[in-house]
């Protein structure tokens, strides 16, 4: 456990005195930090918010915007839900990963790209939807997939 950790789980109780609400600010912040969430860092995120493991586990891995693993720099989720799916987001998908050369769930070599399925992204009027960090984008086709990929995004 890094030790600036145990101030921000106090700013968190803070600001949200319900452990549990407080639990996702904690979590955002540590990723921010780490990049991802690992299962020690679960375990000592249970420890500072006096939560269950089994309970933030589940709300870790509930969030597609908490990584249970190490990813890129930028992480690609493509909308596999059924609206997108309706408008091709498979051939968006194949795009992308023979242009990283790297299959869905894998992160480039050089650390810069991770390429995840998501659920639906909640804008199904513009289906087939990305998110590429923090930003959304849609409707992407697959003769987008080279300016996607060049595209400053937010971290
Ligand atoms: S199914 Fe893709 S945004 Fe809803």
């Amino acid at each position: 456990m890094k030790p600036e950790w145990k101030a921000w789980a106090q700013e968190a109780k803070n600001e949200f005195p319900r452990a549990n609400s407080a639990l996702m600010p904690l979590m955002h912040r540590i990723q921010l930090s780490e990049g991802w969430l690992s299962n020690e860092t679960i375990r000592d995120v249970a420890e500072l918010m006096e939560l269950p493991v089994q309970y933030v586990e589940s709300v870790a891995s509930f969030y597609s915007l908490f990584h249970r693993q190490a990813v890129g720099k930028r992480v690609i989720h493509v909308c596999v839900g059924l609206s997108c799916a309706l408008k091709g987001s498979d051939e968006l998908m194949h795009a992308l990963e023979e242009r990283l050369g790297i299959k869905e769930g894998q992160t480039t070599e050089d650390g810069a790209y991770t390429l995840l399925e998501a659920e639906c992204l909640a804008a199904c009027d513009k289906a087939p939807m990305v998110q590429v960090n923090l930003r959304y984008e849609g409707p992407v086709r697959p003769e987008d997939a080279e300016r996607l990929l060049s595209e400053e995004v937010p971290s």
